[in-house]
């Protein structure tokens, strides 16, 4: 007798329809009737693993407007915004905006965040409310916190000792933002320095790297190479990486072989990288999106963020990945019927991987993360964006949806499923 059952769910894993069977919080029977204290007839809906939302900056998100709006729309005046607003950063107020966000996240089934904390404030405000928040919202979501030089390690004294002193505190990943460093040089120095620190504290690096529309940016490689010297594969993320959309073919070749031999993911967010990319051109303009259908081709390991929520990058956003993922497969033309069911991995199994975590998906004796889904077909989850009917962490439930409805004047019911087979 399981604790908990979902019974008849769809599942990417297997045909037809199974009962999943949890215990003491853990997957412990995946097939026919299964019998538990609790069931929950879930009726051929699907489920999915929790979803992870790999590159989300939670000490800006809803600060849009504060102290002013982005004019220019570009990255930079996003930066000196921030600027602004930063010199005034308390722990509690950034801990108040960081949590309403991750509860926007978490009831549309996201279990894992990997969140960016800018640590060149010198209070480290910010890095204090996430790690704070990291704990505190334990039963609901993992997080990690990623300590990020948002001014670059090199371009100003202390920066370095910063980023040092976040990683003593307990952030999880060392940051990096190589193109926003004041020379190359430097920039090729900020790279090693990430490094350094990740082993000397052993955590992973996760990296802001050529998020520009230059196509003379090349930190990516710098990146991989590292990587393979520190024999640090699999503990290294690559998020942005636009310039890649501009590289020359040639170039780009070579640069996805060396990330799967280095075995680096890349995180991809496209909704702020629409936004972002390619002001500077006329027309046509570039979307400045990684070559995510090329990454994929290689077996490089490609997640996907949200980026941000209504801060001073990006005025729009809701914490849906399911958003994020949408706009992607228009980007990148990953559009046909098979690549649009597979694209799910995307948010699923290739973040945990990014996450680092083993015991995830649905099988015996993996953590109960797991989301159910009003849709019957694994295309109508990127199309509809449904409803996420109940989300389970480590085997409790902790969130529960309605369906939308409308009705037309006549009294017919109106909802968008599809009839897929
Ligand atoms: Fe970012």
């Amino acid at each position: 007798m399981e604790d908990i059952v979902l019974k008849n769910c769809r599942l990417l894993e297997r045909e037809g329809l199974n009962d999943i069977g949890i215990k003491l919080g853990r997957i412990s029977k995946v097939g026919r009737e299964l019998k538990g204290e609790e069931e929950y007839d879930v009726s051929g809906k699907i489920v999915l693993p929790g979803m992870g939302d790999m590159h989300i900056h939670l000490d800006s998100a809803m600060t849009l407007g504060k102290p002013r709006y982005n004019r220019s729309g570009t990255l930079l005046e996003g930066i000196e915004i921030w600027g602004e607003y930063k010199k005034s950063l308390s722990k509690d107020e950034v801990k108040e905006r960081a949590k309403k966000a991750v509860e926007w996240m978490v009831v549309q089934g996201i279990t894992m965040i990997r969140t960016h904390a800018d640590v060149t404030e010198s209070k480290l405000e910010g890095l204090k409310a996430l790690l704070e928040l990291r704990e505190e919202m334990r039963e609901l979501v993992d997080i990690q916190v990623t300590a990020f030089p948002q001014d670059g390690i090199l371009t100003d004294k202390g920066n370095l000792e910063l980023l040092e002193k976040a990683m003593e505190m307990g952030a999880d990943n060392v940051g990096m933002i190589p193109h926003n460093e004041m020379t190359r040089e430097d920039g090729v120095k900020s790279v090693s320095l990430a490094f350094e620190l990740a082993q000397k504290y052993g955590r992973g690096v996760d990296g802001h790297v050529d998020e520009t529309d230059d196509e003379g940016s090349r930190f990516l490689e710098i990146v991989a190479a590292e990587t393979i010297r520190r024999g640090m594969y699999g503990r290294v993320a690559a998020g942005h990486v636009t310039a890649m959309h501009s590289y020359n073919n040639a170039y780009a070749d070579k640069l996805i072989r060396l990330l799967k031999r280095a075995d680096v993911s890349v995180v991809v967010n496209p909704a702020v990288n629409l936004h972002l990319q390619g002001r500077y051109d006329l027309y046509p303009k570039r979307r400045g999106i990684a070559r995510v259908k090329e990454l994929l081709t290689a077996g490089v390991n490609v997640s996907v963020g949200n980026d941000c929520i209504m801060d001073p990058w990006y005025p729009l956003g809701r914490g849906d990945i399911l958003q994020s993922l949408y706009l992607l497969l228009h980007a990148a033309h990953l559009t046909s019927f098979d690549e649009v069911v597979n694209s799910l991995r995307l948010v699923t199994y290739n973040a945990a991987k990014t996450f680092g975590l083993n015991d995830y998906g649905i099988r015996e004796g993996t953590i109960a993360d797991l989301v159910v889904f009003d849709a019957r077909h694994p295309l109508e989850i990127v199309r509809d964006q449904p409803t996420r009917l109940l989300v389970m962490k480590r085997g409790k439930i902790i969130s529960v949806g309605e369906p939308e409805k409308y009705r037309l004047s006549s009294g017919k019911q109106i909802n968008f499923s599809s009839s897929l087979p």
